[in-house]
C-alpha cells in the first residue's frame, strides 16, 4: 500500500509535543515525513527539519510559505498536523482546509466559538477531514470502556466523575517562569487557563466514553495563585443530553499529582475506572459483584479495543501509540474507510463551547448555563 504524505507546522525541536506527533505518524509505517514549518524561527526550523530527514525543498520557513509550496505540487502532502501554540491554530487550520488538505489540529482547536463554528463549515464546505488531537480517546482501554457502554454492560449511565489534576504549576515561586506565566495570561492563553488546557480532555473523554453530549453546565473557577489573571483551578458540573450528571475537576495546583486524569462512569449495573497512568487497565465493577481488572490485549475485549492493542499482553503501551492509533484512524479515513470514534472539527467546537460557557457561568457565580454551540443546538 502506497506510504501517505505528512507534513507539520510547529512540534519544532525542545516543543512538548512534536516529539509524540512524530512517533505516533511513523509508528505504523502508514505516513511519511515528508514536508514541515517547525519552528516560530524560520532556520531554526528548516534545520530541525533537515536534520529529521525532511528534503530541503520540503523544509520551510513557515507555514504561509509551506501551504504555497506545497498547494503547487503533484504529490502533494496527504495531511498536515498543526502543533504549534493555540492562538495560530485556526488561521492555519482554515488555511490548508480551504486549499484541499486534510488536517489534524492541536487542542484547543480554535479561541473562541465562532472560529469553532467556522472551522466545521469549511471542513463540510471542502470535504476535507479535520481531525482534533483528543489522543487520550485513542487508548485500547478507553475503547473498550465506550464500547461497554454502547454494549449496555453497565445500563444506562447516570454518572460521570472525571478529574484532570496535576501540581506542575503549584510552586507559587516559579509562577514568572515564562514557559508557566503564558498560560494563565490572557493575551496569550484566551479567556481560560486550566480548563482550557487539561479540563477540556476529560469533558470529551466523558463525552467519548458516554457516547452523549454535554448539554449544560454550572463553573466556579479560582486562581489559587494571586498573581495569575485566569484560572489554575476549577470545578465544573455538567448534565448530558441522555440525562447522565457530569462532575470535573481539573487543577495545576494539586502538588503530589503528576498526570493526572482519571474517568469513573457509574451505570444502573455496573461501573468502571481508567487512568491516564495506568492506561492498561479498565476497572469494572458489576452491581453485586466483585471488581474486576480488564486488561489490554486479553482475550474477549470489544473489537476496537482489541484492534488498538498493539504489543502483547502486559507489555506497556503508551501515550504515543494512543497518538498513533489517531494516526492509523486518520491514515484509514484517508483512504476511504471512514473510522468511528476519530475526534473531529465537531469535537473541537464543542470544547469551545463548553469553555466560554464555563467561564461565563464562573463569571455569574455559578450559573446553570447552556453549554452547546449554536450550531448543534
Ligand atoms: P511548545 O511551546 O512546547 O512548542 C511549540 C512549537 O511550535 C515550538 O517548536 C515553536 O517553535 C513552534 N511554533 C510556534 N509558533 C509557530 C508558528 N507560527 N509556525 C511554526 N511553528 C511554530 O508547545 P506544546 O506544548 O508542544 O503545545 C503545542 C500545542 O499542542 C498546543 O496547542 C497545546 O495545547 C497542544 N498540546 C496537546 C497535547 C495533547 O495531549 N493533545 C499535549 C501538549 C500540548
Amino acid at each position: 500500500m502506497k506510504k501517505l504524505q505528512w507534513g507539520m507546522i510547529g512540534g519544532g525541536e525542545g516543543s512538548q509535543i512534536g516529539p509524540a506527533h512524530r512517533l505516533g505518524a511513523l509508528a505504523d509505517g502508514h505516513f511519511s515525513f515528508t514536508a514541515g514549518a517547525l519552528d516560530h524561527r524560520p532556520e531554526a526550523g528548516r534545520e530541525y527539519a533537515q536534520r529529521l530527514g525532511i528534503a530541503s525543498d520540503r523544509t520551510y520557513g513557515d507555514w504561509k510559505e509551506m501551504l504555497e509550496g506545497e498547494r503547487k505540487r503533484d504529490d502533494r502532502i496527504d495531511l498536515v498536523t498543526v502543533a504549534t501554540p493555540n492562538a495560530t491554530h485556526f488561521e492555519i487550520t482554515r488555511a490548508f482546509l480551504e486549499a484541499g488538505f486534510n488536517v489534524l489540529c492541536e487542542k484547543p482547536m480554535t479561541m473562541t466559538v465562532e472560529e469553532g463554528e467556522e472551522i466545521v463549515r469549511v471542513a463540510e464546505a471542502t470535504g476535507r477531514i479535520c481531525a482534533v488531537n483528543y489522543c487520550y480517546s485513542a487508548y485500547p482501554m478507553v475503547r473498550q470502556a465506550r464500547a461497554m457502554v454502547r454494549a449496555g454492560e453497565i445500563g444506562k449511565v447516570r454518572l460521570v466523575v472525571t478529574n484532570f489534576s496535576h501540581g506542575h504549576h503549584g510552586d507559587a515561586t516559579d509562577a514568572d517562569n515564562p514557559r508557566v506565566r503564558w498560560r494563565y495570561d490572557p493575551a496569550m492563553a484566551g479567556v481560560s487557563g486550566q480548563f482550557a488546557d487539561c479540563g477540556i480532555h476529560a469533558l470529551h473523554m466523558a463525552c467519548f466514553i458516554c457516547d452523549d453530549e454535554v448539554e449544560s453546565l454550572s463553573a466556579d473557577f479560582a486562581s489559587t495563585i494571586s498573581s495569575r489573571e485566569l484560572e489554575d483551578d476549577a470545578m465544573v458540573n455538567f448534565r448530558m443530553s441522555g440525562g447522565t450528571v457530569g462532575r470535573l475537576w481539573t487543577s495545576s495546583v494539586a502538588i503530589g499529582r503528576q498526570h493526572g486524569f482519571d474517568i469513573q462512569v457509574f451505570g444502573e449495573t455496573g461501573g468502571f475506572r481508567w487512568a491516564s497512568e495506568q492506561p492498561n487497565q479498565l476497572v469494572y465493577t458489576p452491581v453485586g459483584g466483585r471488581t474486576q481488572i480488564i486488561e489490554k490485549g486479553e482475550r474477549g475485549l470489544h473489537a476496537d479495543a482489541q484492534r488498538l492493542s498493539r504489543v502483547a499482553i502486559a507489555h506497556p503501551e503508551g501515550f504515543p501509540l494512543a497518538v498513533a492509533n489517531i494516526y492509523c484512524d486518520l491514515a484509514d479515513t484517508i483512504r476511504g474507510e471512514a473510522r468511528d470514534g476519530l475526534p473531529g472539527a465537531a469535537d473541537g467546537v464543542r470544547s469551545m463551547a463548553a469553555v466560554h460557557t464555563a467561564v461565563a457561568s464562573a463569571r455569574d457565580g455559578g450559573a446553570w448555563l447552556d453549554a452547546r454551540p449554536s450550531i448543534f443546538r
